[in-house]
C-alpha cells in the first residue's frame, strides 16, 4: 500500500475524500494499490504525442475523463523536435559556459528579448541547486517580479500544498525555475520567440542541475520540453526526455486555481511522477 502521502494535506487541498475513494476501490479490486507500480510498467508503450493543437495559456480543460491517459509507460514517448532558430550562438555558447553567479549576472543583465522592458529583475529559480526535482513553470507573475522568486503567489501556495501532500518540498529537493525569467507585461502567455530566447538559462539550469525528474507546469513548458504542442490531456501520464532528463507534463497551478475540479487530476500527475523518479533513479 502506497503511504507516500500526507493524508493532512491532501484533507486541505479537498482531495482527501477522492483519494480515499480511489484506495478503498483498489482494496475492493484486491490490487491494495490505485495504480501497481509493476503494472503501469507492463503495459504496451504509448504513442506518440499527437500533432499540434492550439496553444493556450497555462491549460485548456479535458472535457472527458477524469483520469489522465492512464500512465502508460516510463519510457520515453517520440517527441516531435521543434526546429529552432538560433539567433546568436556566441551567447548560447556563452550562457552555456557559466556557473551560477555567471548566470544570475547575465539574467539581470540579459535583453535578448522584449520581456526585459517591464521587468523589475531577472527571476531565476529558487532551490537546492542540486535537487532531483526540478518543476519548471511559465513565467514570473507581478509577485515574483516584485520578490525575485518563482511561484510565490497564490498559484505558488497551491503547488506548495501540493508538494507538501506529496512529501517535497521547494528548496529541499525541488528546484522550481521558469521557461521566461522575466515578468511578461499584464501575464500574458510568453511568445515562443520569448521563450526560445530564454532556453539557454533553462538549459544550463538543467545541465548544473542535473535533476532526476523535471515536471512540467502547463502548456508553455510542456511545449517547451517535449517539443510538441499537442494538448495537456494528451501529453499526461507519459515520459519525455529533454537533455537526457525525463520530463513529466501536468497542469499548471493557475489552471488549478480557476477549475479547481483538476486538482484531482494535478494529483495523479504527481503521483505518476513520483513513479518516473523511482524508475529514473534505479
Ligand atoms: N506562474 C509561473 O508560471 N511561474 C511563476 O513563477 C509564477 C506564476
Amino acid at each position: 500500500m502506497n503511504t507516500d502521502f500526507n493524508e493532512d494535506a491532501l484533507r486541505e487541498l479537498e482531495l482527501w475524500p477522492y483519494i480515499a475513494l480511489q484506495r478503498q476501490a483498489a482494496l475492493v479490486e484486491g490490487t491494495g494499490t490505485v495504480e501497481p507500480e509493476d503494472a503501469v510498467r507492463a503495459r504496451p508503450v504509448s504513442p506518440a504525442p499527437s500533432p499540434a493543437s492550439p496553444a493556450a495559456s497555462h491549460e485548456q480543460a479535458s472535457t472527458q475523463q477524469s483520469r489522465p491517459a492512464a500512465p502508460r509507460s516510463f519510457k520515453p514517448a517520440p517527441v516531435a523536435k521543434t526546429i529552432e532558430v538560433v539567433a546568436d550562438p556566441a551567447r548560447v555558447s556563452r550562457i552555456a559556459q557559466l556557473d551560477w553567479q555567471g548566470l544570475k549576472d547575465e539574467s539581470a543583465a540579459c535583453q535578448a528579448c522584449g520581456l526585459c522592458k517591464q521587468r523589475k529583475q531577472a527571476v531565476l529559480g529558487v532551490g537546492a541547486v542540486d535537487a532531483p526535482w526540478l518543476l519548471v513553470g511559465e513565467g514570473p507573475g507581478a509577485e515574483e517580479d516584485q520578490i525575485g522568486e518563482p511561484f510565490v503567489g497564490q498559484a505558488g501556495k497551491l503547488l506548495d500544498a501540493m508538494l507538501s501532500a506529496a512529501g517535497l518540498q521547494r528548496g529541499r529537493e525541488v528546484y522550481i525555475a521558469n521557461v521566461v525569467k522575466c515578468r511578461p507585461p499584464g501575464n500574458r502567455t510568453p511568445s515562443a520567440e520569448e521563450a526560445l530566447a530564454c532556453a539557454p538559462f533553462l538549459d544550463r539550469q538543467i545541465d548544473l542541475i542535473k535533476p532526476k525528474l523535471i515536471v512540467a507546469l502547463g502548456k508553455t513548458a510542456a511545449t517547451r520540453l517535449t517539443g510538441s504542442e499537442a494538448s495537456m490531456a494528451s501529453l499526461r501520464g507519459k515520459t519525455y526526455e529533454y537533455r537526457g532528463i525525463p520530463v513529466v507534463v501536468t497542469y499548471h497551478p493557475s489552471y488549478m486555481l480557476r477549475t479547481p475540479t483538476e486538482k484531482l487530476k494535478s494529483w495523479e500527475d504527481l503521483m505518476f511522477a513520483k513513479r518516473a523518479f523511482v524508475a529514473a533513479a534505479r
